[in-house]
């Protein structure tokens, strides 16, 4: 993907290096859609981050004053296009940075690239009916609750090994309401081509 920079934030691929920040929020995450993402140390924190380097649809959120990576979202990957150029999209943030705005400003500046640069004509997200920040994240994306449906997926067990269901809800937005609604910027979003250097001289 093409590195995107926000007002406080540098969106990038994965690179190597990037393992500790990954392994600082991975090592215990606490949405349950991401259970099995859950990384027992460094070591499987750096297979992570090299499968994710290779996925376009995988972008590391960096604070632009220390190249932290702070958190990560998905959209826009390979073969996602099939559908009638509709695309999901999805958030993870380290919860140590929760409730500062990031999660917007990266979010934002995600659906506004994967409208106007890669053309998508739809974006979509899934979220769980007790997730109420990724919902008034969705809201404040300006993306509509078009449904919920019922019991649709399990991430967990009960203490007797059968599945948990959970009821998820599907927000969603389209290309032209995105182009006209408020939430877009007006204009793209600064993005260079090419990695900077951020104030403490680390590559972002
Ligand atoms: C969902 C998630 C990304 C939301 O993160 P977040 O930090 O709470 O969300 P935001 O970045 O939008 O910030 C929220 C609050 O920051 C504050 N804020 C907003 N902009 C700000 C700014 N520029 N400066 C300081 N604070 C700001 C506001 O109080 C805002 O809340 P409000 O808009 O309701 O008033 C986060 O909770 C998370 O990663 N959860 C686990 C993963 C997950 O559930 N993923 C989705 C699975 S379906």
């Amino acid at each position: 993907m093409q590195i995107i920079e926000t007002e406080r934030l540098i969106l990038r691929p994965f690179r190597e290096g990037d393992a500790a920040d990954l392994f600082a929020y991975l090592r215990a995450p606490t949405a349950s859609c991401f259970f099995s993402l859950k990384l027992a140390d460094l070591t499987e924190a750096e297979i992570e981050v090299k499968k994710r380097a290779l996925d376009e649809g995988s972008v590391a959120i960096c604070l632009k004053q220390t190249g932290q990576v702070i958190g990560d979202l998905f959209g826009g990957g390979a073969g996602e296009d099939e559908e009638d150029g509709t695309t999901s999209v999805g958030w993870h943030l380290n919860p140590q940075f929760g409730g500062q705005g990031y999660a917007f400003e990266a979010t934002r500046a995600l659906l506004d690239h994967l409208f106007r640069a890669k053309g998508f004509r739809r974006i979509y997200a899934y979220v769980e009916d007790h997730n109420k920040p990724s919902q008034r994240l969705c809201e404040k994306l300006g993306m509509r609750r078009e449904g919920v449906f019922i019991e649709f997926v399990s991430f967990t067990n009960d203490d007797a090994g059968n599945p948990i269901y959970e009821n998820t809800m599907q927000y969603a937005i389209l290309r032209r309401e995105w182009m006209s609604g408020a939430t877009a910027t007006g204009q793209p979003l600064g993005i260079s081509s090419a990695a900077g250097t951020d104030t403490s001289g680390r590559r972002v």
